[in-house]
């Protein structure tokens, strides 16, 4: 058996984050910013030259536990986006492993089985995760994640008493910028803020519940590719994440450098730093605009394949 080589999408979240932490739905894409990976039978088991050690590289060694009983594995991988940043690289990491792993074992790559192996790495790695957004690396183009199942249904994931109907999104080829702040900010605190205000606020949890009927309003507008529409709310949705206290200095200046060239702009992702996202017909003007209030801006796309198999 020669090199294998995998290739994994990054991810942003449409519409919905947070508000799904308490049952509503969320929407996330697959982005055109890929991570690869190449795998071959070796001598000593490495990542990029280094020797492989499950302090370092917990998603590679965990998803090699859960797949592997053979011997020393060489992997390589290049990623095209950054770690920290909020845009899935985990996920991706996790998935493309996968998927090398079923491809040099001889066997078919199923896209069901590696949402669920990769949801349980990223658990077991991280203590705590949604299957967001391994799923939307394992599928690609979009998922829209509910509490109840529906049309469309991929698979179902649970855990404890946590569970998730993810299904498949038809999503445009849109593009979007996506600003990265340069502040890596870890899920976990960010929800337990918002959880302690939803457990105390009857307001807090109205917006909860308005976040999750315009998560259901976009949905409409992918399936219409109204734009306009779509954008006005992405930039609802941020003001209402921010009223939940997720945002931050540096995500709000950031939106409001996207907004006068794009459709709309929100945090994706948990918030507190990472990155915004924005929907534009404009990229280059918008990414001029996120890099002079200090972002980094990555232009992307959507409407592409998720976890698979490259020729090389
Ligand atoms: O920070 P990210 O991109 O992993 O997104 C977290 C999404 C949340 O809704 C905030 C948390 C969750 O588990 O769904």
């Amino acid at each position: 058996m020669g090199t294998i080589m995998t290739s994994a999408p990054g991810k942003v979240i449409l519409l919905g984050e947070h508000a799904v932490v308490f049952g509503q739905p969320a929407i996330s894409l697959a982005i055109d910013l890929r991570l690869q990976l190449r795998m071959r039978m070796g001598h000593r088991s490495s990542l990029n030259g280094h020797p492989l050690s499950e302090r370092t590289h917990p998603y590679i060694t965990h998803s090699i536990k859960h797949l592997w009983n053979g011997g020393a594995l060489e992997l390589e991988t290049s990623s095209a986006f950054p770690s920290g940043s909020g845009l899935g690289s985990s996920a991706a990491v996790t998935t493309a492993t996968l998927a090398a792993l079923m491809s040099i074992s001889g066997n078919e790559i199923s896209q069901e089985s590696i949402a669920r192996h990769a949801f349980e790495v990223e658990s077991e790695v991280q203590g705590r995760a949604s299957p967001i957004d391994t799923s939307t690396a394992t599928h690609g183009e979009g998922i829209l994640i509910d509490t109840r199942p529906g049309a469309d249904l991929l698979w179902h994931i649970s855990r404890d008493v946590r569970e998730w109907y993810i299904h498949h999104c038809s999503v445009p080829r849109m593009t979007l910028v996506v600003g990265f702040t340069g502040i890596s900010s870890p899920t976990g605190p960010q929800v337990a803020k918002v959880k302690r205000y939803v457990d105390h606020s009857s307001f807090a949890r109205e917006v909860v519940e308005e976040i999750g009927s315009l998560t259901v309003d976009g949905l409409k507008c992918l399936r219409d590719q109204n734009m306009v529409g779509l954008g006005e709310l992405m930039t609802r949705d941020h003001k209402l994440l921010a009223i939940l206290g997720v945002s931050c200095q540096a995500l709000d200046k950031l939106v409001e450098a996207a907004l006068p060239h794009s459709y709309g702009a929100k945090l994706t992702g948990s918030g507190g730093g990472g990155s915004m996202i924005a929907l534009t017909d404009k990229p280059e003007q918008v990414a001029e605009g996120i890099k002079n209030k200090g972002g980094t801006p990555f232009i992307v796309h959507t409407g592409v394949p998720g976890v698979r198999k490259e020729m090389i």
